[in-house]
């Protein structure tokens, strides 16, 4: 049993990894999370007053909070996903993204390594590799080549990572995953937005001509990646995650209204994202052969799962789009 100190554990993929570990593992887990726009404290409702659990409230790029949090909890293992994730909102404004992402990632590396953290888990993504033409595959060879503001905050905290192992000889590993779908993702997200969309008779926004395409892999084969990289990752390596499920955007929400039994005339063509990037394909066979991980998920199973889950828990998305969910941590936790 080791204490793991999860950052961003009340966003999408946090959330359902703190709930993985709880549920699947004896560790404990503190999760230290800002509460952004993105955290929602309603993500963990089901596991929060599990006795292996505590939840900090904190700004990883405020050095003064987390020195507080790493003395108080002594954690031996840190697993990072608190982030700036939205490519959109990076366009928009960076700002957020280089201070949380960037400055965020240095803060955690430094404590960790003045409080003897015995391996960092870095969760990164493939969209510091840039973009690919209609062949090919991103490796972890592949030269980082990041296109948007939030991919290229994101490398910069893979380099903070790579540094920190050399010049520190700090033990840490960094996964790099394709596109997550799944329970509790924030519906600002392509498949999210399109479910609630289509469930409210909405229209569905497609950016260009819809034909970027996008590796998706189901939430929990991403969050078994990371703990395998965790367990079992040698320090100082890479380890791409995909689904093996390359598909069109088009073809993605059209899916979605089928499964949802609306029709394709929701479907609104709309200006595309400044410097979109056009394809994403992960080769994930490093992560085959030496952590012995496979995704269990086809898309095909996996998305239906995800309808049937926005389907059952509207009152959850519903929740975030009028913005009730950020009342939850005051009825928990008190005003501040
Ligand atoms: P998310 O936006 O759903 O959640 C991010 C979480 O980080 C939120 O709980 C937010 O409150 C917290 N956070 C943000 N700024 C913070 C700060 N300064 N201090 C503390 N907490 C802060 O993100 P996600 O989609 O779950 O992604 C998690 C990680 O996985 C990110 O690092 C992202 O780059 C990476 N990733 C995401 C995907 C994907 O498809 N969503 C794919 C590959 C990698
Ligand atoms: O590849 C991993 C990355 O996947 C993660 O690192 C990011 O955190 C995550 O947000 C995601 O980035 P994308 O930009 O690929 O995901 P998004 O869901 O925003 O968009 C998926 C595709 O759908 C992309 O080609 C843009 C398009 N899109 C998106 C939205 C929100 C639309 O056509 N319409 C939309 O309304």
């Amino acid at each position: 049993m080791s204490k793991i100190l999860v950052t961003g554990g009340a966003g999408f993929i946090g959330s359902n990894f703190v709930r993985m570990l709880l549920l699947g593992s004896d560790h404990e887990v503190v999760n230290v999370d800002a509460l952004t726009y993105a955290g929602n404290l309603e993500n963990l409702t089901d596991v929060e007053r599990h006795q292996r659990y505590a939840f900090v409230r904190g700004d990883i790029a405020d050095p003064v909070a987390m020195d507080a949090a790493f003395a108080e909890h002594r954690p031996e293992i840190v697993v990072h996903f608190a982030a700036e994730s939205h490519v959109d909102r990076s366009v928009l404004d960076a700002t957020a993204f280089v201070r949380t992402n960037v400055q965020g990632t240095q803060v955690l590396l430094d404590k960790s390594r003045i409080y003897g953290v015995r391996r960092f888990v870095h969760v990164s993504t493939d969209e510091v590799y840039g973009s690919l033409g209609p062949w090919g595959y991103f490796t972890e060879e592949t030269p980082i080549q990041p296109n948007s503001p939030y991919s290229a905050s994101k490398a910069g905290s893979d380099l903070l990572v790579r540094a920190a192992v050399h010049t520190h000889h700090m033990d840490c590993v960094i996964t790099r995953c394709s596109n997550n779908y799944g329970p509790y993702q924030f519906p600002e997200k392509l498949i999210p937005l399109m479910i609630a969309n289509a469930l409210e008779g909405k229209p569905l926004p497609v950016y260009g001509d819809g034909r970027n395409v996008r590796d998706w892999i189901y939430v929990t084969d991403h969050c078994e990646g990371i703990r395998m990289a965790m367990e079992h990752g040698k320090a100082g390596e890479v380890y791409n995650f995909g689904g093996d499920a390359e598909r069109e955007n088009l073809f993605v929400v059209k899916e979605i209204l089928k499964l949802v039994g609306k029709g394709e005339d929701l479907i609104r063509y709309v200006k595309d994202r400044p410097g979109h990037d056009r394809r994403y394909a992960m080769d994930s066979s490093k992560a085959r052969a030496t952590l012995g991980w496979t995704p269990r998920h086809t898309f095909e199973a996996g998305l239906q799962r995800t309808i049937e889950w926005y389907v059952q828990n509207r009152p959850w998305w519903e929740r975030v789009r009028s913005g009730a969910y950020q009342d939850y941590y005051a009825q928990q936790y008190g005003r501040r």
